[in-house]
């Protein structure tokens, strides 16, 4: 099914693909507590891997750039992005490491996911994304990780496409991760990280975030307080959530949020509207499982 650019459009993602064990639980246990867990899945996470796939779901053509281990789950994930359509041109396998593995306990009673993560496997190196033939893509999408790396990535997409729109997620505090600021035209901004650098507001956050960067637009996602969005002129638009009737699992709404984002972006939706309509597409998977059929199973209920 088309997205709503008037083409279906190229992007390219770097980050990190997971394998994310996920435990439904009844509540999120006390220190030391043995619980067992309701039910059980396994599946391919990871923050710009989970966008892609809502981006191909949009019907945009996605690749995606990475490390992959070359362990048994490693085949699980790929597998998995090959079925979202998404190609993995821009891989590098390396033999010695694991699959990082996210360990989430869901819980049944709050929908909060909490998430112990383990990796022991290099990230990707400037040096191996800058074999990829940037000409095709109309968009690329980093994660704010691995930031000296990362900044020589996007120094360097920059130099082999100049008009190449950028975006980065910021979702962590990370050492040298503000060093990755001035670069993109995009940042999209976590409250998590906003508050571990003291900020109990999206204003006031916003508007530091700006004599940063130059970027054309920064968005920062607030959980239940909505989503919200400086443009190139300063102007602050907010959107309220859009939570589902009952929250079911939230792994993962960030990542729909963005690449939500990504798409109104490249259809030059104004920006309330952007922010509204990833919310909506946020707040329903949060009253679902996985990501699987996610934009179907939505636009079947309206939304689009
Ligand atoms: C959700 C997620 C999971 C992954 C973890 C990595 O946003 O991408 O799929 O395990 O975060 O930080």
């Amino acid at each position: 099914m088309p997205g709503i650019a008037e083409a279906p459009r190229r992007i390219l993602g770097v980050g990190v693909a997971t394998l994310d064990i996920i435990n439904e639980v009844a509540a999120w246990p006390a220190e030391d507590d043995e619980v067992r867990a309701l039910a059980q899945r396994i599946s391919r996470g990871g923050n710009a891997a989970n966008s892609l796939v809502v981006l191909s779901q949009l019907g945009h053509a996605c690749a995606f750039a990475g490390t992959l281990a070359s362990d048994a789950q490693s085949g699980l994930i790929l597998a998995d992005l090959h079925r979202a359509g998404i190609a993995t041109i821009a891989c590098v396998r390396h033999p010695g490491g694991s699959t990082p593995t996210s360990y989430v306990a869901l819980s049944r009673a709050t929908g909060s996911r909490t998430i112990i993560h383990y990796r022991d496997l290099p990230e990707l190196r400037a040096a191996e994304l800058a074999d990829i033939d940037l000409d095709p893509f109309d968009w690329v999408h980093f994660e704010g990780r691995n930031p000296a790396e990362t900044a020589t990535m996007i120094a360097a997409c920059r130099r082999q496409r100049p008009g190449l729109p950028i975006s980065l997620e910021i979702e962590k505090p990370r050492p040298g991760v503000e060093a990755l600021m001035d670069g993109p035209d995009v940042l999209m901004f976590s409250r998590a990280y906003a508050r571990a650098n003291g900020f109990r507001d999206p204003e006031p956050f916003l508007a530091e975030q700006r004599t940063r960067t130059s970027a054309s637009r920064l968005i920062l996602s607030w959980g239940e307080g909505g989503s919200y969005g400086l443009d190139g002129e300063g102007g602050l638009r907010h959107a309220p959530s859009q939570p589902p009737a009952a929250l079911v699992d939230t792994l993962g709404a960030g990542d729909v949020l963005n690449a939500a984002v990504i798409d109104g972006l490249l259809a030059e939706l104004p920006l309330a509207e952007i922010l509204g309509r990833a919310n909506r597409l946020a707040g329903y998977k949060c009253g679902r499982a996985g990501l699987a059929g996610l934009v179907a199973e939505a636009r079947g209920t309206g939304w689009g």
